[in-house]
């Protein structure tokens, strides 16, 4: 019989007699859970484990949690104790109401440790007021076109420490967590503007501040994350500080400003419930203090008091017909332990109604939306049932929404949308996403970029990207252009651009120009991290890649969960993990702990199996 089961049917004697329940022994059974969690069934007990754990009380899930991690070596133990500490109430909170088997269980499987199949999208009508209209996207204007930057992911430490270490056992460095860390002491002393290893200083964002306000932008879109990776100590205050530094840099040294809300702009992070949910678990502060930092980036912009309670806005930039939505996509977040709502909502919050009537009254009033959000709807982060979702509104007002506008992944790419996915091509392509790369050095060289702009239909017709070389750095960092989309895929389709807008159909036949030609698509690959660490990436590789570009509809987007996998395919599928999320590096917390701890799990269980065939 299985510990835990054993332990479960012992379990009303334990209480009724009173006896304490003893950690020690729940820690064992829950990691015997842990690493026999191969398939779908099995995750199910392993959640019916953690079910049980939680029936003795928070703070006794808080502590088997914290026992099996330190057990896992997952993470160093403060990490550990920090992030459960932080993130254990919404993980019981979800645990008590979670019922097994269920379309939340199994999901819940599938997103956190790939042990259950992804459940099949669930139908569901969106309210669209009216059907489609015939009209299609505004050809150019032919007006001189105006410059927009977008900026993302820039997780300022403000504890960076010039001459401390970038060499330690923590999600990020350049602190001095001990003697030897410190500056005079460390052989890996750090620089005054930023390493790979380590969320940046302050003044790496104002260098790339100075930098965009030198080009004179006609206004900027930022697609969130202030605070830093510290994930396992971080507090309110300290995002409230961040928020105030970051978003003070914002007024003082750009002005007009449209930004979005990021997984990492909260504490706890990640954590974003609807109010289905107590209210006590809400970080309405964050919303609180973004929503007046918002107001004054836009000049105090009445068209912004359509502001919604949870992050999002919808605002009209002056003087012009380009409508700005910002939405909260931490709503469509796997990692949000609170979406895993028994049942879960169709639509949280009635945030996507919210956004079909804004682009309806856009619509009406003909004019140009951009949408922004931190996670990109194609993104395999995101559920699949809310990109479906979000995918049909952008479908619906596909000659309204003149591009969508994301960061989180901290890599260079983008997203295509499509009416028809069985027939993904130029002709059906229907919606851009654009995926701007972080500020933030750890997937690579900090980076911004500048589109250039219709200033009529909004039209995006080109974009540059800039990166600064920070590495060796004494002096201040030069922000040089990396490349234009122009000019890298242009000249390479097979009818080559004329100029225009770089419309969804351009994007497609950049995708095929890239399946024809390796060469172009190594090019867009060692550009997804700005040339840091490029991971090999050929055939299988190739072909997923380009087909997530293709999936704006996350269910195509070609991350596939192999079904009831065995052990060895867990461990590709681990691996594969955390190849992938290695230059990503935009995980982090309780959810992203699990699936380590699952990981050294299967790492046990094949030693004690290697073990067991040498005996
Ligand atoms: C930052 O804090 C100062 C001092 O409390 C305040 O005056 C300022 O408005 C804040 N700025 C932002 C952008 O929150
Ligand atoms: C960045 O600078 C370092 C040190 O000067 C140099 O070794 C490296 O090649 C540069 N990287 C790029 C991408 O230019
Ligand atoms: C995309 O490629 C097709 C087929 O070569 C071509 O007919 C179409 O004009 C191209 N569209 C764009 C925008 O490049």
């Amino acid at each position: 019989m299985k510990q835990a089961v054993l332990l479960a049917t012992l379990a009303p004697l334990a209480s009724l007699s009173g006896v304490q329940a003893n950690a020690d022994i729940w820690i064992t059974a829950i990691w015997d859970d842990f690493k026999e969690a191969v398939d779908c069934a099995s995750c199910q007990a392993l959640l019916g484990g953690l079910k049980l754990v939680a029936d003795f009380g928070e703070s006794f899930l808080q502590d088997v949690l914290t026992g099996v991690c330190d057990i896992s070596g997952a993470e160093d133990s403060d990490v550990c104790s920090g992030i459960i500490a932080a993130e254990g109430p919404a993980v019981y909170y979800s645990l008590r109401n979670l019922e097994l088997g269920s379309h939340t269980a199994k999901t819940f499987c599938s997103n956190l440790v790939g042990l259950c199949d992804y459940p099949a999208v669930r139908p569901y009508n969106l309210p669209f007021p009216s059907p489609k209209p015939k009209t299609s996207r505004p050809p150019p204007s032919g007006k001189p076109p105006i410059k927009v930057v977008h900026f993302s992911d820039t997780h300022v430490d403000l504890f960076y420490e010039t001459g401390s270490s970038f060499d330690c056992t923590k999600p990020i460095c350049c602190r001095a967590y001990t003697e030897d860390d410190a500056p005079g002491k460390t052989s890996s002393p750090c620089g005054p503007w930023g390493n790979a290893k380590c969320d940046p200083p302050r003044q790496l964002q104002q260098s790339m501040m100075n930098a965009i306000a030198s080009l004179d932008p006609a206004f900027s879109i930022y697609t969130g994350d202030v605070a830093a990776h510290d994930v396992w100590e971080i507090t309110k205050a300290e995002v409230l500080e961040d928020f105030n530094v970051t978003y003070g840099a914002m007024e003082s040294t750009l002005g007009l400003v449209y930004a979005a809300i990021g997984n990492h702009d909260a504490a706890p992070l990640n954590l974003f419930p609807t109010t289905n949910i107590p209210s006590t678990y809400n970080p309405q502060w964050a919303y609180d203090t973004l929503t007046t930092a918002w107001q004054a980036l836009t000049s105090n912009n009445p068209a912004i008091s359509t502001a919604k309670e949870y992050g999002s806005y919808s605002a009209l930039h002056k003087n012009t017909k380009l409508r700005i939505i910002s939405y909260n996509s931490m709503f469509y977040y796997k990692y949000n332990f609170f979406s895993y709502e028994e049942p879960m909502a169709f639509d949280p919050d009635g945030q996507l109604a919210w956004l079909i009537s804004e682009l309806s009254a856009a619509e009406s009033a003909s004019e140009r939306v951009w949408l922004i959000a931190h996670i990109p709807s194609g993104n395999a982060d995101h559920f699949h049932d809310y990109s479906h979702y979000l995918d049909q509104i952008v479908e619906r007002y596909e000659a309204t929404i003149a591009g969508l506008f994301f960061g989180h992944t901290h890599t260079d790419e983008f997203q295509i949308s499509y009416s028809d996915y069985e027939h993904r091509t130029w002709d059906t392509a229907t919606g851009m996403g654009y995926v701007a790369p972080s500020m933030t050095p750890t997937s690579g060289p900090p980076s911004f970029r500048v589109y250039e702009v219709d200033p009529v239909t909004f039209a995006v017709l080109d974009f540059t990207q800039f990166i600064a070389n920070i590495t060796d750095l004494k002096t201040e960092p030069q922000w040089v252009e990396y490349y234009s989309a122009k000019k890298a895929y242009g000249s390479k389709l097979e009818v080559p651009f004329q100029g225009g807008e770089l419309t969804p159909a351009f994007w497609h036949n950049v995708t095929v120009a890239m399946e024809k030609d390796d060469a172009l698509f190594q090019e867009f690959w060692a550009r997804r991290t700005r040339g840091f660490e490029v991971p090999g990436c050929e055939g299988d590789c190739v072909s997923n890649e380009i087909c997530a570009l293709r999936g704006a509809d996350a269910q195509y987007n070609c991350v596939e969960i192999t079904p009831g996998f065995s052990f060895e395919k867990r461990e590709e599928r681990s691996v594969l993990l955390e190849k992938r999320s290695q230059p990503e590096c935009n995980h982090a917390g309780m959810a992203p702990l699990l699936v380590k701890i699952a990981h050294r799990a299967s790492l046990a269980r094949e030693m004690e199996c290697y073990m067991e065939s040498e005996w």
